[in-house]
């Protein structure tokens, strides 16, 4: 399963990008909004900081201003994937963006049908977004177990991103699906990390070796 970072704060990439851990990045508006950054730039500098595909968002919602602003996000560097809608014109544009040699990641999706779609479209990625789906009473990793068996009778080879990750099980849940990737904010990959046995078994063997008066 690759990790992306859903994230537009530079310190929090450069982080994970020095664990090894880090596949790529998703950015969405409310994340630039929330880093106070100018989003040209900031896109500029996540992609230089990381090999892996990094998705910025088209902001128009129909076809030739998406294509108009593609062309400036995608001039930014070769891993740009160019984030669209999961609307008509979202997909159109999707399908001549990939045509193109573009990546793209269809987001806001919220149903197998949607997904369907999406594929159909030539969608690099498709990003359901559990965390949302779970918010109104829905069961987001269903949704990933639909979409994931719809591909696969189909042999898409659209990559299932699951987006709107809101705690560590909804990682390992998408994992035992056969989810392609997950995007979630640092923090959550960081939770990944924990166990309470894990730090009390470090405690306790560092106690006991302090006792035996050794050095390595
Ligand atoms: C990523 O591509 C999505 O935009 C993001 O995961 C949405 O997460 P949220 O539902 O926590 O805003």
């Amino acid at each position: 399963m690759k990790f992306f970072a859903d994230t537009a704060e530079i310190a929090e990439i450069r982080d994970l990008a020095a664990t090894g851990l880090l596949d790529g990045v998703t950015t969405n508006p409310s994340l630039v909004h929330k880093s106070g950054r100018n989003f040209l730039e900031v896109v500029r500098e996540i992609a230089d900081l990381v090999e892996g595909p990094v998705s910025a968002e088209v902001v128009a919602i129909d076809y030739d201003e998406m294509m108009r602003e593609a062309d400036v996000l995608r001039a930014i560097g070769d891993n740009i994937t160019i984030k669209v809608p999961l609307t008509p014109d979202g997909l159109k544009a999707c399908k001549a963006l990939t045509e193109g040699g573009t990546m793209v990641n269809v987001t806001l999706c919220f149903s197998a049908a949607q997904a369907l779609l999406a594929a159909k479209a030539g969608a690099t990625f498709i990003s359901p977004f559990v965390g949302r789906h779970d918010d109104v009473g829905f069961d987001g990793m269903a949704l990933i177990a639909d979409i994931r068996l719809i591909y696969d009778n189909y042999d898409f080879a659209t990559q299932i991103l699951v987006a709107s990750v809101r705690h560590p099980m909804h990682v390992v849940e998408a994992a035992k699906i056969g989810a392609d990737v997950m995007t979630a904010p640092p923090k959550i990959i960081h939770q990944l990390f924990k166990h309470p046995l894990t730090d009390a078994g470090i405690a306790s063997f560092l106690k006991d070796w302090e006792a035996t008066g050794q050095k390595i």
